[in-house]
């Protein structure tokens, strides 16, 4: 085993890549090019430009995470020849129709079948459905290199678990699930990735077990998310607090800590739609998946409809409203902005015929437009019917009631706090949450 793959990586002699550079791809280029050689590979050439200037695209790093790593970044396929341990970690997304959309991990595929050599290992970060890389990027490998799987080259699939925005559940300090296609792949795969993930790793029994261990863990909270999000449908009904029930629940020792929200981003509100997907496929027809998806995806609507409902009791007129939503992004302190589903309260309160201005610190105006077709105002005005703070961005977080005064016509008027956050702090507004 001398000449072992994970021996001669240790050694320098043979070189990894990471093919896809975003919020997955570039945090573990990084760590590995601390220990071994790398090549972070991505196919958008702009990206690519500011890696080599340690700037990172995805906003997450900062500068210093780019010291002493040995990494080469390019778009220029002739730069993956003569690496031996492709990690792919390309983007996942639906399609319209909330379908799998397999463009980007078929195209990545085709890229390292380009270049695949006998002996190579493959590893798969993108979250898939069970069956994904065996059945899809496999023959994809085999169909562009010439190579046989298993006899040639080797495959992995280890699913990520980085939550961003979020610096305490590290790459480093979060257990890695891993799995190879045979028992010596596995083994390789698995030192390879102790190299860089301190807590270790979980080898699982197979490459589809490791992709229904990723697709489960997303699912399972997304459906926690529904069932708080219809509690809080059922107890706006009931005039109750939601917030104050699950504190109140929450001292039990088995109580599930979930509270309800807008389910947006690239992981949690799309990846159950890969289940159904696969579950279809199988002759089964998810129902509890499926009403969760369904519950998330209506929250948007239903927090719109709050808040139009409160500014008519005020007395107003619907079409002459102002409203203030405070947050663009799909989750608090980030920028990513991607399947943010703010975008359907702004859509419904428009469909009302309410004015709207959309205010967030993180995200770029430019990408809001080139996504969604509505910008972000600079400078709030101070004449707003309703203010609906829809992220819990830290800016917003340290807000006191006398600040969203100030933004109101005459310094009062309806406040959606979708969160929470300001239970018990807000006396003189028109207080709605869920
Ligand atoms: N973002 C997360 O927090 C997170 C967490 C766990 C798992 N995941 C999964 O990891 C995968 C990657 O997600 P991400 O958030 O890093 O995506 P991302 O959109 O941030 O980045 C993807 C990168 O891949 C590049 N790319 C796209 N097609 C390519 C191709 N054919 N060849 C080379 N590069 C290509 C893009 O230019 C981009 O730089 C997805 O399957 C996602 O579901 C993401």
């Amino acid at each position: 085993m001398n000449n072992s793959i994970y021996n001669r990586l240790l050694a320098k002699e043979a070189k990894l890549a990471v093919i896809g550079l975003g919020y997955v791809g570039l945090p573990i280029a990084l760590e590995f090019a601390r220990k071994i050689k790398v090549v972070g590979f991505d196919i958008n050439p702009e990206r690519v430009d500011l890696m080599k200037n340690n700037i990172d695209p995805s906003n997450e790093l900062d500068a210093s995470a780019f010291d002493g790593c040995d990494i080469t970044f390019s778009a220029d396929i002739n730069d993956l020849k003569d690496v031996q341990f492709f990690v792919v970690a390309v983007p996942t997304p639906i399609d319209d129709a909330n379908l799998p959309n397999l463009k980007p991990l078929l195209g990545a595929s085709g890229t390292v079948g380009k270049v695949l050599k006998k002996g190579d290992y493959v590893v798969f970060e993108s979250t898939v459905y069970p069956g994904c890389t065996e059945e899809d990027c496999i023959p994809v490998l085999e169909a562009e290199s010439g190579l046989k799987f298993k006899d040639d080259f080797k495959v992995g699939y280890s699913p990520e678990r980085i939550n961003p925005g979020d610096k305490e559940h590290t790459l480093q300090n979060v257990v890695k699930v891993v799995s190879g296609c045979c028992d010596e792949s596995l083994d390789q795969i698995a030192k390879t990735y102790e190299l860089v993930v301190g807590a270790g790793v979980h080898r699982a029994t197979t490459i589809k077990v490791a992709e229904a261990a990723k697709i489960i863990e997303n699912t399972q909270r997304d459906l926690n998310i529904a069932l708080m999000n219809e509690l809080s449908i059922i107890f706006n009904k009931l005039n109750i607090n939601t917030f104050d029930v699950l504190e109140a629940a929450g001292t039990k020792w088995n109580f599930l800590k979930f509270s309800p929200g807008l389910v947006g981003g690239h992981c949690i509100g799309v990846d159950p739609y890969y289940l159904t997907h696969k579950a279809q496929q199988a002759g089964y027809h998810s129902k509890v998946i499926t009403s969760g998806r369904y519950v998330n995806d209506s929250m948007g609507g239903y927090i719109a409809k709050q808040a139009v409902k409160k500014i008519i009791a005020q007395g107003k007129h619907i079409q002459d409203a102002k409203v203030l939503v405070m947050g663009a992004t799909f989750k608090e302190d980030v920028s990513d902005i991607r399947n943010s589903k703010v975008i359907d309260v702004v859509n419904e309160l428009v469909s009302f015929s309410v004015h709207v201005d959309l205010v967030d610190p993180h995200a770029s105006s430019e990408e809001m437009v080139h996504e969604y077709g509505i910008g972000l105002i600079e400078k709030p005005t101070a004449d707003y019917d309703a203010i609906v703070v829809a992220v819990n961005h830290r800016e917003y977080k340290s807000m006191k009631e006398s600040d969203f005064k100030a933004l109101l016509k005459d310094g009062t008027g309806v406040f959606i706090d979708v969160k929470g956050i300001f239970k018990g702090q807000i006396s003189d507004l028109e207080y709605w949450s869920l």
